[in-house]
C-alpha cells in the first residue's frame, strides 16, 4: 500500500501531542483539523492516533467498511471492569445476539409508551422549584434521565439512589479520561487511591443496578419493559441469559442512556437562554399546539421547530463530542494510509462546526434542520448518534425524551441562565458545562 501517512504535528519528542491532547481535547483536535487537514495523525502516548473529519470517509467507515473500522481494542479494555460484554463494547456474533436481544425495547411502538413516565418525571421535577432560587440545571438533568431510563427501561423507582449513582458516574468517567491521557497507565489490579475509587465507584453504580434485578428474578412476571425482555429471553439452547450478562446490558444501558441525554438537554437549554427569538416562536408553537395542557408524544408531529431546535443543540454542542474505531487492517482513508490497529477518532463537534457543511457553524439556527434545508447536509456530516449499524440504539429515544422534557420544561419555566454565566466546555466522555449549569429559576405564571 503506497499511500502516504497524513499530515500531523511533530509535538513534544517524548510525549508526543499528549498534552495538547489532555488539557484541551475538544479544542486541540479542532485545531488539527484546521490546520492539517481532513485527516490527521498525532501521537498519544506511544501510539499515532488518527482523527478523520470528511463526511465522506465517515460514512464510509461507519457504513461501507464497517466490517473493517470496528470498535477499538482500548475501549474494551477501558470498559472491561464497568460495562463488562454490553452493546457498547462487543463485536461480531455476540454484538449481533445482544443487538438483537435489545432492539424491540427500542422500537417506535414501545418507546411512545414511555413518552407519559418522561413527562410525569418532568413535572415531578418542576414541582419542587422555587421561583428566584439558584440550580444547578446540568444536575437535575443528570438526576432526571437516570430516574427516566431507570422506570422506563427497568421499571424502577430509583430516586432514592440517584444521588449515588451520579456521583459514582461523574468518578468513573473522570478515572477513564485520565486513564486514556497517561502515557504509561497504572495497571488495573495496582492497589494505588485512583484505581481503589473507580473501583468503589463501579461497585456503588453496580449495587444499585443490581438491587433493581434482584428485585425482579425471583418475579418472572412479564412487565413489558426492557428487564423483563432480558430476564425472560432464551437463546437457540434454550438458555437464558446469566447472571453477568443481564448485569452488562443493564450498566451499558444506564450508563449510555442518561448523561448522554442529559447533557444535550443541558446544552439545549442553555442555547435557547442565549436565543430568546428562537424560544419565542417555540413556546409560542407548544402553547398553540397544546393549548396548555400538558406535552404528550401525540402532539410532537405539530410541533417540527421544537425536533428541529434539538437536533440543531445536538449539531453545535454534542454531548458525544468523539467516538472511535480501528482498523483490522491496513487502510486508505481520504488518499491517506491508516495503518491496522491505529485508533481512529471521529468527532461529531468538529465535523459538525465545518463551514463547508454548516455555514456559520457557530450560529444557533434551527432552520438547518427544515425539510427543504437539511437535504443539502451531506451524508457523515451531521452524526451526533453515529452511522452505520453501530447507530446509537437508543437515538429515538433520545430525540423523544429531549423534545417531552425540553418541551414540557419551556411551558413551566423560562429559560434564564445566572447573569455571570461565561461557557465552559468540559469534554470528558462526553461534553458538559464545566462546573454545571447555574440557572435562576424563572417559573412561568
Ligand atoms: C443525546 C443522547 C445520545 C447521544 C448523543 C448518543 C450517542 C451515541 C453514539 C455517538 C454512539 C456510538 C458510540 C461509539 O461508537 O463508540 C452511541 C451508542 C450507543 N448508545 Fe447512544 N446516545 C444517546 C442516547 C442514548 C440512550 C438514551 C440510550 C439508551 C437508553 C443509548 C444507548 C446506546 C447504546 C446501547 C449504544 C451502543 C450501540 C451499539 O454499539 O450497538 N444512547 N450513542
Amino acid at each position: 500500500m503506497d499511500a502516504p501517512l497524513p499530515p500531523g504535528p511533530r509535538g513534544d519528542f517524548f510525549l508526543g501531542s499528549t498534552l495538547d491532547f489532555k488539557e484541551q481535547p475538544l479544542h486541540y483536535i479542532k485545531y488539527l483539523h484546521e490546520a492539517y487537514g481532513d485527516v490527521v495523525r498525532f501521537r498519544v502516548g506511544p501510539s499515532y492516533w488518527y482523527l478523520v473529519t470528511h463526511p465522506d470517509d465517515i460514512w464510509d467507515i461507519m457504513t461501507r467498511r464497517a466490517d473493517v473500522f470496528l470498535k477499538p481494542q482500548i475501549a474494551k479494555r477501558l470498559w472491561e471492569k464497568f460495562l463488562g460484554d454490553g452493546l457498547l463494547t462487543t463485536e461480531g456474533a455476540t454484538w449481533k445476539r445482544q443487538h438483537k436481544l435489545v432492539l424491540p425495547a427500542f422500537h417506535r411502538k414501545r418507546i411512545m409508551a414511555y413518552g407519559d413516565t418522561m413527562v410525569a418525571y418532568t413535572h415531578r421535577m418542576v414541582d419542587e422549584w422555587q421561583s428566584d432560587e439558584r440550580r444547578d440545571f446540568d444536575d437535575d438533568m443528570v438526576q432526571l434521565t437516570l430516574e427516566i431510563v431507570a422506570k422506563t427501561l427497568f421499571d424502577a423507582d430509583v430516586r432514592e439512589g440517584a444521588e449515588k449513582v451520579g456521583e459514582a458516574m461523574h468518578v468513573i468517567q473522570k478515572e477513564m479520561v485520565e486513564h486514556i491521557h497517561m502515557p504509561v497507565p497504572v495497571p488495573k489490579w495496582w492497589p494505588s487511591k485512583r484505581n481503589k475509587r473507580k473501583l468503589k465507584a463501579i461497585d456503588d453504580m453496580e449495587s444499585v443496578v443490581r438491587g433493581v434485578i434482584d428485585s425482579r428474578r425471583g418475579n418472572t412476571a412479564d412487565r413489558g419493559d426492557l428487564l423483563s425482555m432480558l430476564l425472560m429471553s432464551k437463546d437457540e439452547d434454550g438458555n437464558g441469559l446469566s447472571d453477568k450478562e443481564v448485569r452488562d446490558q443493564s450498566m451499558t444501558l444506564f450508563f449510555a442512556g442518561h448523561e448522554t441525554t442529559a447533557h444535550a438537554m443541558t446544552w439545549m437549554w442553555y442555547l435557547l437562554a442565549r436565543n430568546p427569538d428562537v424560544t419565542e416562536r417555540l413556546v409560542a408553537d407548544i402553547d398553540r399546539v397544546t393549548g396548555g395542557e400538558r406535552l404528550t408524544v401525540a402532539h410532537l408531529k405539530e410541533l417540527p421547530y421544537l425536533e428541529m431546535c434539538v437536533k440543531e443543540s445536538i449539531r453545535i454542542l454534542p454531548s458525544v463530542w468523539v467516538f472511535m474505531k480501528q482498523p483490522t487492517e491496513d487502510a486508505v482513508v481520504g488518499g491517506f494510509k491508516i495503518p491496522k490497529g491505529s485508533p481512529v477518532i471521529i468527532s461529531p463537534y468538529v465535523t459538525q462546526h465545518d463551514a463547508r457543511w454548516f455555514p456559520s457553524p457557530e450560529t444557533f439556527d434551527p432552520e438547518r434542520f427544515s425539510k427543504v434545508r437539511a437535504k443539502a447536509i451531506p451524508n457523515g456530516a451531521y452524526v451526533p448518534f453515529s452511522g452505520g449499524q453501530r447507530i446509537c440504539i437508543g437515538k429515538a429515544f433520545a430525540m423523544m425524551e429531549a423534545q417531552l422534557v425540553v418541551g414540557s420544561l419551556l411551558q413551566r419555566v423560562k429559560p434564564q441562565l445566572a447573569p455571570d454565566y461565561k461557557i465552559a466546555m468540559k469534554a470528558e466522555l462526553s461534553n458538559h458545562p464545566e462546573g454545571g449549569l447555574p440557572v435562576d429559576v424563572a417559573l412561568r405564571a
